[in-house]
């Protein structure tokens, strides 16, 4: 039996981020019932030099200081990506930050990366490391978020500080540089500060011990000259996976929520197709030499399936979270798999891009 539907009404009626709070700790605690086991053999991908047992994953935001990493993975993703975490802690933007769109089935938040920092998270991870390493014996993947301090006057340096200070938890990394509620964050998704960036970040993965696959955040609000001049700077470097996309600070005529005029990133059913449009624009721009992952609006087996024919090799959602429940990432991966079977796939990556021209 779901849950979820009785449990919905109750967390409508309390705000957004303590809502969220309470989802956190519940898990935290344990006392969220897990999905059921699956097998899919047709949804097994590798990208970037990594396994996933099938594309699904949690896109960043919902577990920013890995509180419940591992009981995540009892939920049925085949990756869990936390952050962004900053190299120190901060506050984040006033409260209330976060807004329910319900008619829309849409999210809006301005958190502004609230979040425990660097040091808190590998405190974290090393105690989770025992379970951590059992999780990744079942196949599932840790994905680190890193960002930059809204004060700093390094952001380069922040970013460095990041890669190696979770580099040894974390089998991947995502460069965050497409929220909209750091100022002037987006800025470096372009020219001179991007190359500067990367150059950076690539150099000092280098370094490491190991090679850790760098993967790097843009926004949907990339006009196509735009995402033409990135894939151009991002053909340079030997980054492992690009995530397409961030939320939106753009406004669908479509929108009825009270809540739509508040400022900050939409997320939700809205971004779906501004979202799968850019994502499709960069697997065409790209020759799919890139892996890409898709995110927005995913609230469905076929949306999932959607992305993967737009260009993504895997798939991450967070909003239709709090819509449907953790019943929807079960949902989502038997409807793939029925989908693949009715289009006569025999495995997901067959689909990935057949509908990006
Ligand atoms: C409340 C909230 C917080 C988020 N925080 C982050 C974040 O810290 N870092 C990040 O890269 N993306 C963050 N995101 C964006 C999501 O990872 C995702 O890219 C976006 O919400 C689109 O997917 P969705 O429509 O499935 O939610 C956040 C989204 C929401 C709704």
């Amino acid at each position: 039996m779901k849950i979820y539907p009785l449990l919905k009404p109750l967390l409508f009626k309390i705000d957004p981020e303590t809502a969220h709070r309470a989802a956190i700790r519940a898990l935290a605690a344990g006392v969220v019932p897990s999905q059921p086991h699956l097998a899919h053999g047709p949804l097994n991908i590798r990208v970037s030099g990594l396994d996933f047992r099938h594309p699904i994953g949690l896109a960043a935001g919902f577990d920013k200081n890995a509180e419940a990493a591992v009981p995540l993975f009892a939920q049925g993703f085949a990756a869990v990506e936390c952050g962004t975490v900053t190299p120190r802690p901060q506050m984040g933007n006033p409260k209330p930050r976060m807004f329910r769109l319900a008619e829309d089935e849409a999210v809006i938040n301005r958190l502004g990366f609230n979040n425990e920092g660097l040091d808190a998270l590998r405190r974290r991870l090393q105690t989770a490391q025992g379970k951590l390493a059992q999780v990744r014996a079942h196949g599932g993947v840790l994905g680190i978020n890193i960002g930059k301090n809204k004060d700093s006057e390094d952001a380069v340096a922040d970013y460095v500080t990041m890669l190696q200070g979770v580099a040894e938890y974390a089998d991947y990394v995502t460069v965050n540089i497409s929220s909209p509620n750091t100022p002037g964050l987006r800025d470096m998704q372009a020219g001179s500060a991007l190359s500067e960036l990367l150059d950076a970040v690539c150099g000092a993965r280098e370094k490491l011990p190991r090679r850790v696959p760098l993967w790097l955040k843009v926004a949907p609000d990339l006009t196509d000259e735009q995402v033409a001049a990135m894939v151009e700077t991002l053909s340079a470097y030997p980054l492992d996976a690009l995530i397409v996309s961030n939320t939106t600070i753009s406004r669908s005529e479509t929108l009825r929520s009270a809540h739509k005029a508040e400022q900050g990133g939409l997320s939700g059913k809205p971004l779906f197709t501004l979202s799968t449009d850019r994502l499709k624009l960069f697997y065409r721009l790209t020759d799919g030499k890139i892996p890409l992952v898709g995110v927005g609006g995913v609230a469905s087996a076929e949306d999932a399936y959607g992305k993967i024919r737009s260009g993504a090799s895997l798939v991450q959602l967070y909003s239709a979270l709090a819509y449907q429940g953790f019943g929807l990432v079960t949902d989502i991966r038997r409807g793939l798999a029925s989908a693949l079977e009715r289009d006569g796939f025999t495995s997901i990556s067959q689909a990935i891009g057949v509908d990006a021209s």
